[in-house]
């Protein structure tokens, strides 16, 4: 607990261009808890680095992803907004937690063989323990919930038996997180193929609405999108390319896909892809605007990467003062 609110904990990769998958679906959710959680959002910059990266394109994205957030509404009053890697507790909690995670248990992740798949020639030690590392992100802050996609439901697992595996072994240190289960994002898909997630790391760009696309771009993208041959607007699994972009719309205008579907009723899919269309510049452009703002003031957001680092420094700390403590470490002479 800090300040008497349950702790939220959530983090993002800086890799690829976000899309409005990862808008919809995660961040704009994000903006409705921290009236009741103590939220920590992080960059996860740390985690980036499993795959290879070019230094300066990924110290821009992490910029990017950052200001995104605070674009997006949250608040950085209220929100810890921070760089991981700005934050040394990530990296030592990490050391110590893997000396509690098992081979087996880590040789069982289904994203380390996915990843180790694709990237074959750089099959690393840090991807390896990358789950290592998010069990330290989520319990340096003691968190009670991190809300997660369902990819990262089996993290999210091995981060609580750590904790509990620790917890039997020292006593009551870590708190152990649930996976957040409130109101979820939409579930955005490709526009290419509506049964595969839409995603950042899409090889075709069709599939994909990125957050700096323009409207010309979001026009296209929508006019392409993949339907079917039925030539009648419903929402139903039959029709997994018109059941997308309803729930693309129902997201961008807060509405239900029953209204959506009496809106459109009787019209073509070629008005259904317009209005699609106009929601996601609604959305997009009043959010590229602010992050163009935003960019601009240097100042401003210099001062909160500052105080968020040392917001986060400061509850990492307590947390790893005691586990170091637990494990035998000697204590620091003052
Ligand atoms: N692994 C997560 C992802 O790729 C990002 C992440 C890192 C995370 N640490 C976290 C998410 C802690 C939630 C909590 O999506």
């Amino acid at each position: 607990m800090i300040n008497d609110k349950k702790v939220l904990f959530s983090g993002m990769q800086a890799t690829g261009s976000l899309t409005l998958g990862n808008y919809l679906g995660a961040l704009k959710n994000w903006l409705t808890l921290s009236d009741e959680y103590e939220c920590f959002y992080s960059v996860v910059d740390m985690h980036s680095i499993t795959v290879r990266q070019d230094p300066s394109v990924l110290r821009k994205r992490a910029r990017a992803l950052l200001t995104l957030y605070i674009a997006a509404g949250l608040d950085p009053k209220k929100n810890c907004i921070y760089y991981q890697s700005h934050v040394s507790g990530h990296a030592e909690l990490s050391w110590i937690l893997s000396c509690f995670t098992y081979m087996g248990e880590l040789n069982r992740m289904t994203q380390f063989k996915d990843k180790a798949a694709k990237h074959a020639d750089n099959i690393n030690a840090g991807l390896f323990t990358y789950p290592v590392l998010m069990a330290a992100d989520i319990l340096l802050y003691q968190a009670d919930v991190v809300p997660v996609g369902i990819d990262q439901m089996q993290h999210l697992e091995l981060t609580r038996d750590i904790a509990i595996r620790f917890n039997n072994l020292y006593g009551d240190v870590f708190t152990v997180p649930e996976a957040y289960v409130g109101k979820v994002g939409a579930k955005i898909m490709s526009l290419q193929d509506p049964d595969k997630k839409m995603s950042k790391s899409d090889e075709n760009p069709n599939g994909s609405i990125y957050l700096t696309d323009d409207p010309d771009t979001i026009v296209r993208k929508c006019r392409r999108a993949v339907t079917d041959s039925q030539a009648c607007i419903a929402y139903r699994d039959e029709q997994p390319g018109i059941k997308n972009l309803i729930n693309i719309y129902c997201a961008c205008t807060d509405t239900t896909p029953e209204k959506a579907i009496k809106e459109m009723e009787g019209r073509g899919y070629g008005e259904l892809k317009t209005a699609v269309a106009e929601s996601v510049i609604s959305i997009l452009k009043p959010l590229q605007d602010e992050i163009a703002r935003l960019e601009k003031d240097k100042t401003y957001l210099d001062g909160v990467i500052k105080e968020n680092a040392q917001k986060a420094n400061y509850y990492a700390m307590k947390t790893l003062r005691k586990v170091q403590r637990k494990v035998g470490f000697p204590d620091r002479i003052r």
